[in-house]
């Protein structure tokens, strides 16, 4: 008997021991603005993206995994908390938004968790290369109140902010400039900062303030008023920013050795596991396809689709260096893969903004396929048999329950989850997507509603609003982005309804007549869903997108530039 209560405390315990090591790693790519129909195995003939086609050949391959937003800061957002970005004030205000400046201090609210804060609070070592664009600081440069470390990654490598048009070294006039000397002859901002300085300086004239408060009242108008114009009209020495950890290394960094620099630190990454015994979680978090689009010379003029071409190609291949790293570390069979894109191509920036394949609209739409339909593929030899394709309707949010579940961790109890575990899908279950419903959120506006029903085969979209794209095309060439409101939309009454199984592209609206029952179920959802939000504070306010000096971060102090030097050679760029 005693010898037998041994052996079981003896198994039980080898059982336990090799668990440890047995939970699998992750390795997330994150891909920025990038198509639909711009790789391969989602029907691209044309642009080379071998790496990401393999992991779909041996995994699976997502066919409508949904982003929760059509533009990166509440994209990004959603695909880390697993929640819909308007429940903490992420979802932008009025237009589709990012965060434009580094110097503001909204981000990512404090009381979010996400799912590598999850993975590290069980033992995972985290890393984040590449970028982050959820804010940095809140009451001073170097807080770093919403840094990523706050959010979970041990490590971080990349962009506190983003690569944006502006971090070209060679355009003229940058945005950042033109729309800050529009803002300002609009709302006559000059004219008010020089009359309330006058002011000022009468008070003093008048000794009703002392030149200490002349001083004080300067520096903080000043800062009101100029400092958004500085910050603007400098967003390539200001906002063009990579980081090591706490450190500002690099600004304004030099966009194109950004991939192979981040290529090189996610293999160091990776072999430095070799003498770790914890599991890891990794996410590479491109710059590619965003603009400015300057890949690497190696890829300069070597794909048939310009620049743009050029910079998905430079992307596969960092994502063949990633994964040969793991093959030759061994750790591919137990590493669970996944790519995806925050959001659909920028149509409206034309050859230079990619292609969304058979789908209509594009970034910016947070209602059209286009804009939230992301090329998704997923590789965990373990448990993903190749060529496993998932049609069933998925999202960015799901990524959060379905880690929860590898790992056996409790969600958070005290919030409302808006993922979905998937891995059930993704093993091949033949089942309905876990969601009955996915909302479509335009900024703060809900745009349109998926439905699922449990029997059947059908997914259902109704749109409540439309956007109104120059005519003959699904983009607002115009305006460079779709508006989400206003003069910009037109309002369906009854919403437009289509089955987005078997017409994807939304050609055959159906008649809302013929399916009343459908849009009753859509409508109370969308009732219920309202009730299910509460009053939080708005990170796309006013105060919280103005920019202020003091939260400016700067390396070499007052000049505010340096740089990394790195030997790429080891990668063997383009060989
Ligand atoms: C960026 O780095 C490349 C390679 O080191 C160099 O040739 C190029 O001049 C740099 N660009 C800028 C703007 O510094
Ligand atoms: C492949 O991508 C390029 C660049 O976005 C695009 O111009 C082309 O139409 C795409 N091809 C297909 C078949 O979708
Ligand atoms: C649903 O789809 C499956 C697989 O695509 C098919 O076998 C089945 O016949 C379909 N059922 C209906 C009701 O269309």
């Amino acid at each position: 008997m005693a010898r037998l209560v041994w052996l079981c405390f003896l198994s039980v315990a080898l059982i336990t021991l090799c668990r440890g090591d047995d939970r699998p790693n992750f390795v997330f790519l994150v891909a920025d603005d990038l198509g639909t129909g711009d790789v391969g195995c989602f029907g691209n003939d044309t642009i080379r993206t071998p790496n990401i086609d393999r992991i779909a050949a041996k995994g699976a391959k997502l066919t409508q995994h949904l982003a929760a937003a059509a533009i990166c800061t509440p994209s990004r957002a959603a695909f880390l908390t697993g929640r819909y970005p308007i429940r903490y004030g992420m979802a932008g205000r009025t237009a589709p938004l990012p965060f434009f400046l580094l110097s503001i201090p909204s981000g990512l609210p404090r009381s979010e968790v996400t799912f590598p804060q999850m993975a590290r609070d069980h033992g995972y070592r985290t890393a984040l290369l590449g970028k982050w664009h959820l804010g940095l600081n809140c009451a001073w440069a170097g807080d770093h109140c919403h840094h990523p470390s706050e959010f979970g990654f041990d490590y971080f490598y990349g962009l506190p902010h983003s690569n944006d048009h502006d971090c070209d070294p060679d355009v003229k006039e940058t945005l950042g400039q033109n729309f800050a000397r529009r803002l300002y002859r609009r709302l006559r901002l000059w004219e008010i900062s020089t009359s309330l300085f006058v002011v000022i300086l009468a008070l003093k004239y008048f000794e009703y303030i002392q030149w200490k408060t002349v001083f004080l009242l300067s520096a903080f108008g000043w800062s009101l008023v100029a400092y958004p114009y500085v910050s603007l009209s400098n967003g390539r020495h200001l906002n063009c920013v990579l980081m090591r950890d706490d450190d500002v290394i690099e600004m304004p960094f030099n966009i194109s050795t950004i991939t192979p620099r981040m290529t090189l630190e996610a293999v160091k990454f990776l072999e430095e596991r070799k003498t770790e015994t914890k599991p890891f979680l990794l996410e590479v978090s491109y710059t590619n396809v965003h603009h400015a689009l300057l890949p690497n010379k190696e890829f300069r003029g070597k794909s048939r689709h310009g620049l743009y071409g050029d910079s998905v190609e430079e992307m596969d291949w960092s994502i063949g260096v990633v994964m040969a790293t793991l093959e030759r570390l061994g750790l591919t069979d137990n590493t669970f893969v996944y790519f995806t894109s925050d959001n659909g191509g920028h149509i409206e920036a034309g050859e230079e903004g990619g292609s969304n394949g058979i789908y209509k609209g594009g970034k910016g739409q947070g209602g059209s396929e286009g804009g939230i339909r992301m090329p998704t593929v997923v590789q965990w030899p373990r448990k993903i048999k190749p060529g496993t394709v998932v049609t069933e309707a998925t999202s960015q949010m799901d990524i959060f329950p379905t880690v929860a579940d590898i790992l056996k961790a409790p969600l958070p109890q005290d919030r409302v989850m808006d993922g979905r575990n998937i891995l059930p899908l993704l093993g091949g279950a033949k089942q309905p997507s876990p969601h009955d419903f996915l909302f479509h959120y335009c900024a703060d506006y809900l745009h349109a509603v998926r439905y699922r029903p449990r029997e059947g085969n059908v997914t259902w979209k109704a749109h409540f609003v439309s956007y109104n794209w120059d005519p003959g095309t699904t983009g607002c060439y115009s305006l460079a982005i779709c508006q989400c409101t206003g003069q910009g939309v037109t309002y369906n009454d009854p919403p437009l309804l289509y089955d987005v199984t078997n017409d994807p592209v939304e050609d055959r609206p159906i008649s809302a007549a013929s399916d009343p029952d459908v849009l009753n179920v859509i409508k109370k959802a969308v009732e219920e869903h309202k009730m299910s939000l509460t009053e939080v504070e708005n990170q796309f306010g006013l105060s919280g997108y103005l920019p202020r000096p003091w939260l400016q971060e700067c390396c070499n102090f007052p000049f505010c530039g340096c740089q990394e030097n790195v030997d790429l050679s080891p990668l063997r760029i383009g060989g």
